[in-house]
């Protein structure tokens, strides 16, 4: 039998979600169903003194208003975030403050629009300075790693290098736009809360509710078994859920409720804007004796956020000199929170950046300055890394592409109107695993059946766990049920950080191994009930927590930017990874295509365009807030090389949902450079800067 791992197997509920059967977290049938509608504060900051919901009331079928007067009391030491209608308190622009609940969706709307809240408002501060007195340095940064990492004399080193690069980039705030918004239906039974929701992950949720609402654990269930998307923005539970339970305790029914698009930008969360500086110092051959990189972003005052924008220096190219810092403001902003390739999509698109600009300095080819600064030993933690294959992703980036005999002068390629330019740079993302638990059961009839709460958020994990398990079983995989995406399952953490297929396959091969050891010591006699096993790989996992395991890649591009307008189009992308073991080629090929189309969104069209007289965004919707269509985007190609890790888990897998955006960014702008002669540092490159 062959392996199914490596298969290019369509996903299993492919057909149910284009035939419009799968069930999303808004989508399931409850009797008596009622839906609620969050209204949001319409002051940055300051406090409410008034609730008047006599029109909102007045509107028929609605059932309830809930504020912070009526609400149910959760419990005030679980998460500042979701601790909503509990107190008057306004700490950001868009902070839900009331809930309309009715028969309807459409009365529930309306009447959202007619609760008045009358406030005492307060100055605010919402400014991402450099020259902010008030910036600190956190305790950490995301999701646990040291502020400020230094290693051998930066400042020396940098005075005494003959080449010196001193450079400062600008990110803007970034939204986080899954096609299904945050939403959930929550209904309660006999004490006990049922959800249905859009999260990431439900094991973490299952908790944070069961604590919120002071119930024991097992009195909650969270379901997810098919997510719209989320890139991190769905990576915890959200205010949303917490909001349709407590509407639903207060009707007695079931509840749904999604947020509007208007409301997913901000208020939920978004990618902090960051301003960064970095230091190159360098011989004349283009080895990096010395490198800085300090980086600011912002959190509010209701949780501290700490984005890690600085980390993907700390690993990525050699040097003797380093170091890496990161201050932040605190600010009357909603908190910012996860997307794709939290802190290395900002940092390397600066990193990637000034090699792009150390190359030009030094007269040396990008892909062989990349090639000189490469090391198999992490800078940071002097251990060598699992494995490394950024030189195999770099020359085969370079040969695919047709990078060779490239010419760099700067706006030397002229067509017409149009200039063109070719640029590229490194990428790379951890490899991180998480704990994780699962169950294999073998039927009589041959069949098995696998169950882990994992999230298929749209990624094909299920698929692959699917692959997975029918291996490890030696099984064909048309016997194989996976069931996922539900808190009756064992325990396994939330699609987030790459760290997905990587644990969960872990727990799935070591409960399927364990299956079949029993199975052999019944010889092959499956009990009439079936024979069940539950591991964890906690323990093992914990063992090799701290080895330096990275993905790596390396993107190409290629752009035209008409010379009179500054209008610029991407040509062509392309990536060439090292992301472990391929378990299957459709669905890794579609998480890089996406993560670089990410990229290439970033490079040239998101951006959220904040107005600090009114604290908020100016740009809330798909139509204001740009995100690259298909007219923008070219051919995207992934591809990725041979890259064996025995170190990593039983498969060497690494993960790919991020690191396809890392570096796709700072290839785009380094082409547009070739193309133009214009270097942007400030995101997006849009043609005023160009002109
Ligand atoms: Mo990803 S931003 O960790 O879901």
């Amino acid at each position: 039998m062959s392996p199914a791992v490596g298969q290019p197997y369509a996903r299993l509920e492919g057909h149910d979600k284009v035939t419009g059967t799968a069930r999303y977290a808004v989508e399931y049938p409850a009797d008596g169903l009622a839906y609620a509608q969050m209204v949001p504060a319409t002051i940055v900051r300051g406090v409410i003194t008034g609730v008047d919901s006599r029109a909102a009331s007045a509107i028929d079928g609605v059932l309830a208003v809930l504020h912070h007067g009526n609400a149910p009391r959760l419990a005030a030491d679980v998460d500042a975030e979701l601790y909503r209608l509990q107190e008057p308190t306004v700490h950001f622009r868009g902070q839900p403050v009331a809930v309309v609940v009715a028969e309807t969706i459409e009365a529930a709307r309306e009447a959202a629009g007619l609760v008045r809240l009358d406030y005492d408002v307060r100055p605010h501060r919402t400014e991402l300075s450099a020259q902010d007195p008030q910036l600190y340095q956190p305790g950490h940064v995301n999701p646990n790693y040291p502020t400020d990492v230094v290693a051998g004399d930066f400042d020396t080193g940098f005075a005494a290098a003959e080449v010196r690069l001193d450079l400062a980039y600008r990110t803007p705030s970034y939204h986080n736009s899954p096609m299904e918004p945050h939403a959930s239906t929550a209904q309660w039974r006999d004490g006990q809360l049922l959800v249905h929701d859009s999260s990431q992950g439900t094991t973490p949720a299952q908790e944070i509710l069961a604590r919120l609402f002071g119930l024991p654990v097992a009195a909650v269930r969270v379901v997810n078994r098919h997510v719209g998307g989320g890139f991190g923005g769905k990576l915890y539970l959200k205010v949303q859920t917490v909001l349709a339970a407590m509407a639903s305790q207060v009707v007695d029914r079931p509840v749904r409720l999604a947020l509007t698009r208007h409301q997913m930008f901000g208020p939920v969360g978004y990618r902090t804007p960051t301003i960064q500086r970095v230091r190159l110092g360098a011989g004349p051959d283009g080895r990096i004796t010395a490198v800085a990189h300090d980086a600011i972003s912002q959190t509010s005052t209701v949780t501290e956020f700490a984005e890690q924008t600085a980390l993907y220096t700390r690993n990525m190219y050699a040097a003797p000199h380093r170091r890496t810092t990161h201050r932040i403001a605190r600010l009357d902003v909603p908190t910012p929170f996860w997307m794709r390739a939290p802190g290395h999509t900002p940092g390397s698109f600066a990193l990637e950046s000034a090699l792009d600009e150390l190359a030009l300095a030094c007269q040396v080819d990008p892909v062989e300055l990349r090639l000189r600064n490469d090391t198999a030993i992490d800078p940071e933690s002097g251990h060598p890394f699992t494995s490394r294959n950024l030189a195999a992703c770099l020359t085969d980036g370079a040969h695919r592409f047709g990078w060779a005999d490239r010419d760099p002068t700067p706006r030397a390629r002229r067509t017409g109107r149009w200039l063109s330019g070719t640029g590229m740079a490194g990428s790379s993302y951890p490899a991180r695993i998480r704990p994780a638990s699962a169950s294999a059961t073998a039927y009589a009839d041959g069949s098995f059946e696998v169950r882990i709460n994992a999230a298929d958020i749209g990624t094909g994990a299920r698929t692959a766990l699917w692959q997975v398990a029918a291996d490890a079983l030696d099984a064909p995989p048309q016997r194989v049920r996976v069931q996922m995406g539900d808190t009756a399952l064992p325990a396994a953490d939330p699609a987030g950080g790459s760290t997905g297929l990587a644990s969960w396959s872990w727990a799935v091969v070591r409960a399927c191994e364990r299956l079949c050891e029993q199975l052999v010591g019944l010889r092959g006699r499956v009990p009439a009930e079936g024979l069940l096993v539950e591991v964890s790989i906690d323990d093992e996992v914990a063992a090799q927590a701290t080895l330096p395991r990275y993905a790596y890649g390396a993107q190409f591009a290629e752009v035209r930017v008409d010379a009179d307008t500054g209008e610029t189009q991407v040509r062509r992308l392309l990536g060439v990874f090292a992301v472990g073991r391929v378990v299957n080629p459709t669905t890794l090929r579609s998480q890089l295509v996406g993560g670089m189309t990410m990229g290439l969104s970033m490079a040239l069209h998101e951006q959220g365009a904040f107005d600090n007289r009114y604290g908020t965004w100016a740009n809330h919707d798909l139509a204001s807030y740009h995100i690259s269509s298909n007219a923008d985007v070219p051919a995207v190609e992934a591809h990725w090389v041979t890259d064996e890790d025995s170190q990593l888990n039983p498969l060497g897998i690494k993960g790919a949902g991020e690191i396809g955006i890392v570096g796709a960014a700072a290839a785009i702008a380094n082409a547009v450079h070739h193309a133009t002669g214009v270097r942007v540092r400030e995101l997006p490159i849009t043609l005023d800067k160009l002109l």
